[in-house]
């Protein structure tokens, strides 16, 4: 496969073909999903709860994210690499944000993730003017988990519903190019997705509708223990090896059948 840049990634998009996304801290992972033809490896935070059985990715540090970028890129050949940014690397100044991509990219990212709306877009603006592609991440947003009093779902009520469409919208305008939206109601990543072309929506717990979908990969391999959320599904479940079960991921994601609506919607 001819490596997967942004331009490739629009060109999907806009002939409505899905983008499948998947975490990734490490080398060996990185080899296995780039052959199964996952398009994105995302290097997210949620290594700080798979990798180091923290309670939640507050502690996850920019060293820490870098290391497992560092281990990731070494393992891929072709896959567009997003590394997240850790909570507090980026929300002192967009400076700050600037520096800490600027680590994140010469660890090997190609993109970088950042959490939050309303005050976000002048930082996606500054990164993106300088060359760094951004994605936005909006609806459940794991570090603010205190301020939102537990993971539960957003955007339920008008209020909320409206709030993240108008930030999903600054956001674009911003030149955000992709919105991970985790853990909102199926009809308003729909709205989203089909309201802001220009930005690719990765749905998490959103439904069927939006231009891609990203999972926890230690997650949807079978591996995590204790309650999972309903939008996880476990796709070793008949799958002779993970790479038979990588591979159902992105067919099912390609053709449609995964996410379920009623199965993994809310
Ligand atoms: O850290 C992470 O794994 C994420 C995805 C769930 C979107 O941010
Ligand atoms: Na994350």
């Amino acid at each position: 496969r001819k490596p997967i840049t942004l331009h490739r990634l629009r060109e999907m998009h806009a002939a409505g073909e899905r983008i499948t996304m998947l975490t990734c801290y490490d080398a060996t992972f990185a080899r296995v999903l780039d052959e199964a033809g996952v398009e994105c490896l995302l290097v997210g935070d949620s290594l700080g709860m798979v990798l180091q059985g923290r309670p939640s990715t507050l502690p996850v540090s920019l060293d820490e994210v870098a290391y497992h970028t560092e281990c990731v890129a070494r393992g891929n050949r072709s896959a567009w690499l997003i590394a997240d940014m850790p909570f507090g690397c980026y929300q002192e100044s967009k400076e700050q944000a600037l520096r800490s991509a600027v680590r994140l990219m010469r660890a090997g990212a190609q993109m970088v993730k950042i959490e939050g709306g309303g005050w976000t877009p002048e930082t996606v603006r500054f990164l993106v003017d300088r060359g760094v592609p951004v994605c936005a991440h909006l609806g459940l947003t794991p570090q603010s988990v205190h301020a939102l009093g537990g993971y539960r779902i957003q955007g339920r009520d008008e209020d909320g519903a409206a709030t993240l469409r108008r930030h999903a919208a600054e956001l674009a305008d911003a030149g955000a190019a992709m919105l991970v939206l985790e853990l909102i109601p199926s009809t308003l990543a729909s709205e989203v997705t089909r309201a802001l072309p220009q930005l690719m929506t990765i749905g998490i717990g959103a439904g069927p509708e939006c231009a891609g979908q990203v999972l926890v990969l230690q997650d949807m391999l079978g591996l995590t223990r204790g309650k999972l959320p309903r939008f996880v599904r476990n796709f070793m479940q008949g799958a002779g090896s993970i790479d038979e079960a990588i591979r159902t991921y992105v067919q099912d994601v390609k053709n449609g059948r995964f996410p379920d609506p009623q199965l993994h919607g809310y």
